[in-house]
């Protein structure tokens, strides 16, 4: 796969150079080209790097890792996305005492908008940096879910395996809406890291237990509530 990174900080870098160990094709992007090259030089893995257009323009599959600046303001022609599927890992700024807003409307959502002609999934945004340090092995065996919506089928389900490759549980989320919910999650995941001092190897799977064999509380009754 033609993987393109616009933003090359500690995202897009490190996913960059996960997917590139796959054996992905990766262009690191920049506002400058030189800070792009330098990325790939000490990325290696036969990784190139460059402008930002010129990552959008290499990649079937972009990973838009510059928080809260619009395409437009990035990408000298928005229309290099068209039908490209684009990752929004984007979280928004910790306000004070982690005092967040309702999310009425995503990131994601925003991001669809702005770019109509893209194909936003949501995904990596519940984990830090440092859980990507562990990728592939021995993150595998710790099972850390990647929460990934789309209102793509097709794009949901490459993300994920995307996701599967380098180590992490795909949870299939949905339509782009979702986003909100799994904004939500990466919120209280940095309240967790940070507020809560549990450091940035927190992070947040969903495990689906076994059953029990005998339900010695009654099991679940009928209720009217959903
Ligand atoms: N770091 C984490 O642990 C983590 C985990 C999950 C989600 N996230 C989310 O991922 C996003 C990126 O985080 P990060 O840690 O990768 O941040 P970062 O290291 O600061 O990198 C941000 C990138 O955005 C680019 N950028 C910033 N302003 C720009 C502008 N005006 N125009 C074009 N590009 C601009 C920078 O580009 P240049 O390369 O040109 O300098 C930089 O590469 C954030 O929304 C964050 O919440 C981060």
């Amino acid at each position: 796969m033609k993987i393109g990174i616009i933003g090359s900080g500690n995202m897009g870098r490190s996913l960059g150079i996960l997917w590139a160990e796959q054996g992905h094709q990766v262009f690191f992007g920049a506002r400058t080209a030189e800070k792009g090259k330098a990325v790939a030089e000490s990325a290696g893995q036969g990784t190139q790097g460059g402008t930002n257009d010129e990552a959008a323009a290499f990649g079937d599959v972009i990973l838009y890792s510059a928080r809260g600046v619009d395409p437009v303001e990035v990408l000298s022609s928005t229309a290099v996305l068209t039908g490209k599927i684009l990752i929004d890992p984007n979280n928004s700024t910790i306000p004070a005492e982690f005092a967040y807003e309702p999310i009425e409307k995503s990131l994601a959502e925003i991001l669809a908008e702005q770019v109509p002609n893209a194909i936003v999934v949501k995904a990596f945004n519940t984990m830090a940096q440092e859980v990507f340090e562990l990728a592939p092995e021995p993150l595998r065996g710790h099972r850390v879910s990647v929460f990934v919506a789309s209102d793509n089928e097709t794009a949901r389900q490459t993300v994920m395996q995307l996701a599967e490759e380098i180590g992490f549980v795909a949870i299939d989320s949905g339509r782009l809406r979702n986003a909100r919910m799994i904004e939500t999650i990466g919120d209280f995941i940095r309240f967790v890291i940070i507020g809560q001092q549990q450091g940035s190897y927190a992070t947040i799977s969903v495990d689906v237990l076994p059953a029990v064999e005998t339900q010695r509380l009654g099991g679940r009754q009928a209720s009217d509530l959903k």
